[in-house]
């Protein structure tokens, strides 16, 4: 037994997220996660809502709410609908923690004391009727490339060029309209990643079994240009950890909050601090500290492809620099993007499946099945309803759910609600548990290296398997010449419905739980031996009749989704 870290990319606070986002990082987590426990691991599995940052601020005031109190009730939303998907976080925490405020300061204070933060001048958009400096995204003004009148600091969302706020013709405040807008000399502290290149590209070096995505991405950010370069971690906003150096005031930081970006990845330690503060764990230093036990946790992060220079470059930054005896990742997974039908999955235009409609329509599991056995590893993936159509009804209706169903019912009917005794096993048996035992090393071995795509083609083979099995014995036709042998097959069968659903339900949980539940079965422990495990359910044990398992998607209900979620309203 082994001890196991995981944590997800913490999702933005703003907004309810697509599919393509749940299977970018919390769902193939989460898969990993019920695996890993499921072999008997000790897992601890932690995701959060990643709540400072101008985005956050925008939304709340569009909202038209103060911004913790948004904060706290889309936590909640985005908690709902990550138990709705059956995410099993050991903790779904919050950014905004004062966990994570004491350990971001900390941090800082850390890292500016081994000269890995400097302070730097910089002039900026000064607003006097509002009061303070504003950043580029609350700057809007005429764009200088296209003419567009509502351009922001940053960006022109029409023509899509990079902008500086001082380009902007006309700018003005985004919070009350001033144009009276100046430019003011102001301090921001930057982190000196620079100084880092070197041991970050030497640890990078010795992850030779990551997958290529994570490691070219961190090496293209590590050699493109002149390399890493410096960060600036404090913005002028409200929201956020306040610039401290641990608990002293920093001079010149009077107003200034941390960047996003610099405090979300340590809300992954300051997550762990909060799950045993809400009374779970009794520890979170043997799951984060080096001197405290971590060092024989391993240690797995998810996300998706835009996070990984993240993850790779600025978060290690920040735990090497701080030379305190922090976790790092072992394992980083990282994903490509899920697309929407030929297009992009769009929140603004509304284009796409979101994750709450999505549960408005189907359970959980036929979700998770079409995104797990389709995620976006090796390139970029579609969602189109055909596929996700034919995938449910052939996968989950046709072979896992028409077994269970096939089995079940020709007991009841030949045998009664109970497993029959029957007699010895023959060579097609031998045979059948022999292919039982290669392709589950194959399912483990892909779940051991989180090739998600792999894992799931294996477990469906080792569904097929059991079709093919029951398709070439067929003990309706068995049961006239020879009831025993017939009732050997069927209780044979209904044991392999056992060990569909242990096996199955890292993928698929509630199906999982209502089969076991309607075999009866207590016993849920992940196989060691095929044969014995074949045997669990002995003759006499009753069970009932499972309901449909899962239903066919049907034409008219195909077109109609597409049609409601084509983001042409
Ligand atoms: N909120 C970011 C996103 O959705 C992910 C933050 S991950 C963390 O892209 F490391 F910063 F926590
Ligand atoms: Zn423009």
């Amino acid at each position: 037994m082994a001890r196991h870290l995981i944590t997800s990319a913490i999702p933005y606070i703003n907004g309810i997220k697509h599919l393509g986002n749940l299977i970018g990082s919390q769902l193939p987590a989460d898969l990993y996660a019920r695996y890993l426990r499921a072999r008997g691991h000790e897992v601890l599995f932690l995701c959060a809502t990643d709540e400072h940052g101008t985005p956050a601020e925008l939304a709340a005031s569009k909202a038209g709410k103060p911004v913790a109190e948004y904060c706290a009730e889309m936590h909640t939303v985005q908690a709902d609908i990550a138990k709705g998907f059956r995410l099993s976080f050991d903790h779904f925490g919050r950014s905004s923690s004062p966990q994570n405020h004491v350990l971001t300061q900390h941090f800082a204070g850390v890292l500016y004391d081994r000269g890995l933060i400097r302070e730097v001048s910089e002039t900026q958009m000064y607003s006097p009727t509002d009061g303070r400096y504003l950043p580029d995204r609350y700057i809007e003004g005429t764009c200088p490339n296209c003419g567009f009148d509502s351009a922001r600091g940053d960006q022109c969302d029409n023509c899509t060029k990079q902008l500086d706020p001082v380009d902007l013709i006309n700018p003005h405040s985004t919070i009350s309209g001033a144009t009276d807008l100046e430019m003011r000399e102001t301090k921001h502290l930057y982190l000196c990643q620079s100084k880092m290149k070197d041991q970050i590209a030497a640890w990078i070096d010795t992850k030779a079994d990551w997958p290529i995505l994570t490691t070219s991405i961190a090496r293209k950010w590590l050699t493109d240009g002149d390399g890493l370069q410096d960060r600036g971690i404090t913005r002028d906003l409200d929201w956020g950890v306040a610039v401290k150096r641990g608990t002293e005031d920093w001079p010149g930081m009077e107003g200034k909050v941390f960047y996003v970006w610099f405090d979300a990845p340590i809300e992954y330690i300051a997550c762990a601090q909060e799950w045993v503060d809400a009374g779970n764990g009794t520890d979170w230093q043997r799951w984060w500290r080096t001197d405290s036990g971590a060092a024989d946790v391993r240690y797995t992060q998810f996300m998706g492809k835009d996070n990984v220079p993240f993850h790779t470059l600025s978060f290690p930054v920040t735990i090497l620099g701080s030379e305190e005896p922090w976790k790092l990742a072992d394992y980083i997974k990282s994903f490509n993007y899920l697309n929407y039908e030929g297009g992009q999955f769009s929140t603004s235009r509304g284009r796409g499946v979101f994750m709450d409609q999505a549960l408005e329509i189907l359970p959980p599991d036929y979700w998770r099945w079409w995104l797990l056995s389709h995620a976006p590893e090796s390139s970029d993936a579609e969602f189109t309803w055909e596929n996700f159509q034919s995938s449910v009804n052939k996968d989950l209706a046709d072979v896992l759910g028409n077994f269970a169903s096939r089995v079940t019912k020709f007991c009841r009917s030949k045998f009664g609600e109970a497993v029959p005794a029957g007699g010895i096993m023959g060579a097609r048996e031998d045979q059948l548990i022999a292919d039982l035992g290669a392709r589950l090393a194959d399912y483990q071995s892909q779940m051991d290296t989180i090739e998600v795509r792999k894992a799931a083609a294996a477990l469906r083979a080792l569904w097929v398997l059991g079709n093919e099995y029951l398709q070439e014995v067929a003990p309706w036709t068995t049961i006239k010449t020879d009831p025993e042998q017939a009732a050997m097959q069927t209780r044979l069968g209904l044991n392999l419905i056992r060990l569909y659903a242990v096996l199955s339900s890292p993928f698929i949980p509630d199906a999982s739980a209502q089969l076991l539940a309607d075999l009866n079965a207590d016993d849920a422990a992940w196989p060691d031996d095929i044969a014995a495990a074949l045997n669990a359910l002995p003759a006499g044990h009753a069970f009932t009749v499972p309901e449909v398992t899962f239903r066919k998607i049907t034409d008219d209900e195909r077109a109609a989704w597409q049609e409601r979620f084509s983001g042409q309203r």
